[in-house]
C-alpha cells in the first residue's frame, strides 16, 4: 500500500511517497482503508521540526483521516468491516480527563494516517455522522474536537453568549459553526476582507480585519457594548494573547489553543487578574467528546467547510498550501 513518510523534519522537509506492507489487525485492532485526510497547522510545524515529542523517523504524517473498516482482529466488537470511521487524535484518551504522561498522538508521537491503510486500536475509532462524506469526516478529529472541548466540555457555552474566533483557519471556522449551532453570537477576525465576507455568509455576527485594524480588540469591545466576549478561541499565541485577554469580558473564558504567531508563553497575570479571565489550556479531546460533538453535527446537519481537496499524489503541495495561509476552513487530501 502507498503511504507518505516524513523522513527528516526540517524547514524544507518534503513528505516522501513510499510503499509499505499492508497492515494486519492484531487482537483488539482494526485496519482502516483511509479515504481522506485533512491537514492541521500542527502537520506543518511537525514537518518543519518545530514540534516537541516527535516519534522516531520515518513517521507517517497527519492525525486526521476517515475511511472504512477493512478488517478487525480478535476480540473487536466496537466496529465491523464496512463501518465508516475516523481514528481519534489520542488513541488512548477515551473519556474523563486526559491520561497522565501525555498519550501519544497520531502523526506526532506515533505514525499517522496519510496512508491507504492504517492499523489502530478499535477503541480509538469513532463512527462518522452519516450525512458526512469521507472528506468532511476527515476534518473532525483534531480541529473540531478541540473546539468542542474548549467551548462545550470545558466552557459550558450557553445560547446567547458571545464567542470570539481568531482568523479563518480550521479551528476557527469550527468555532463559528458550533457557536452558531449552539445559539451563540460569534465574532470573527481575519487578515482578509474576502474571508470576513465568507464568515458572515456562514453566520458570523460581527467581523474585524486584524491587519487593517491593529487595535482589533477595541473593535471587539465596541461590538459587545464595551463588555467583552464570553469565550475566546485563542489560536494566535504570542502576538494575539494580550489583545485576546483584553477582548474578554470580566469573568469570561479564554482557551489557549494555538501558536500561529509564536508560542503564547505565560499569559500576563496582571492583565488576566484585572479582568478575572479564566484561562484554560486545551489539547484536542477525548473519544467521548468526539462522539458528543458528532451528535450536534448530526442534529444540525453541519457541513465542515473544506477549502480545497488535493489528490493523494499532491499531498506535499497540500501542505505547502496550508502553510501559505490562503485557505478558509480545512484543506483535505483524498486517498
Ligand atoms: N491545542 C490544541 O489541541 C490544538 C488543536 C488544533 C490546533 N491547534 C493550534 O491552533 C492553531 C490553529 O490551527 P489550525 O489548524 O486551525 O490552523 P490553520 O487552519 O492553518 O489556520 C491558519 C489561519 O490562521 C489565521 N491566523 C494566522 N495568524 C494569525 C494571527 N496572528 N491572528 C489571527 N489569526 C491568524 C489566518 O487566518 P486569516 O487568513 O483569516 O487571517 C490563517 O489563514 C495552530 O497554532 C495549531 O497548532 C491546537
Amino acid at each position: 500500500m502507498r503511504a507518505y513518510e516524513l523522513q527528516k523534519p526540517g524547514r524544507d522537509a518534503r513528505w516522501v511517497q513510499v510503499e509499505r506492507p499492508d497492515p494486519r489487525p492484531g487482537p483488539g485492532q482494526a485496519v482502516v482503508r483511509i479515504r481522506a485526510v485533512s491537514l492541521n497547522y500542527r502537520d506543518a510545524i511537525i514537518s518543519q521540526g518545530r514540534y516537541p515529542g516527535l516519534g522516531s523517523m520515518p513517521l507517517v504524517p497527519t492525525s486526521d483521516g476517515a475511511g472504512e473498516v477493512l478488517a478487525v482482529g480478535p476480540g473487536v466488537t466496537r466496529v465491523k468491516p464496512g463501518d465508516r470511521v475516523a481514528p481519534t487524535f489520542f488513541q488512548t484518551w477515551t473519556d474523563g480527563p486526559r491520561p497522565p504522561g501525555g498519550p501519544a498522538a497520531l502523526g506526532g508521537g506515533v505514525d499517522g494516517v496519510l496512508a491507504e491503510q492504517v492499523v489502530v486500536d478499535a477503541e480509538g475509532l469513532v463512527h462518522l455522522p452519516t450525512h458526512l462524506s469521507f472528506e468532511a469526516g476527515a476534518t473532525l478529529p483534531c480541529a473540531a474536537v478541540t473546539v468542542w472541548n474548549a467551548l462545550v466540555s470545558t466552557g459550558g457555552l450557553q445560547a446567547g453568549q458571545t464567542v470570539l474566533a481568531l482568523g479563518t483557519g480550521g479551528v476557527s471556522i469550527f468555532a463559528l459553526q458550533f457557536g452558531k449551532a449552539l445559539g451563540a453570537r460569534v465574532l470573527v477576525t481575519s487578515s482578509q476582507d474576502a474571508k470576513l465576507e465568507r464568515a458572515r455568509a456562514l453566520g458570523a455576527d460581527g467581523t474585524v480585519n486584524y491587519r487593517t485594524q491593529p487595535d482589533w480588540d477595541a473593535r471587539v469591545l465596541a461590538m459587545t457594548g464595551g463588555q467583552g466576549v464570553d469565550h475566546v478561541v485563542e489560536v494566535g499565541g504570542e502576538k494575539t494573547l494580550p489583545q485576546s485577554i483584553g477582548s474578554t469580558r470580566e469573568g469570561g473564558q479564554l482557551y489557549l489553543i494555538g501558536l500561529l504567531s509564536g508560542a503564547p508563553g505565560k499569559p500576563n497575570e496582571a492583565l488576566v487578574a484585572s479582568r478575572k479571565v479564566r484561562v484554560h489550556p486545551i489539547y484536542v479531546g477525548s473519544r467521548a467528546m468526539f462522539e458528543d460533538m458528532n451528535r450536534l453535527i448530526t442534529q444540525h446537519r453541519i457541513e465542515p467547510v473544506i477549502d480545497r481537496v488535493f489528490p493523494f499524489a499532491e499531498a506535499p503541495e497540500a501542505l505547502r498550501y496550508l502553510e501559505s495561509g490562503a485557505h478558509f476552513g480545512k484543506v483535505v487530501i483524498s486517498v
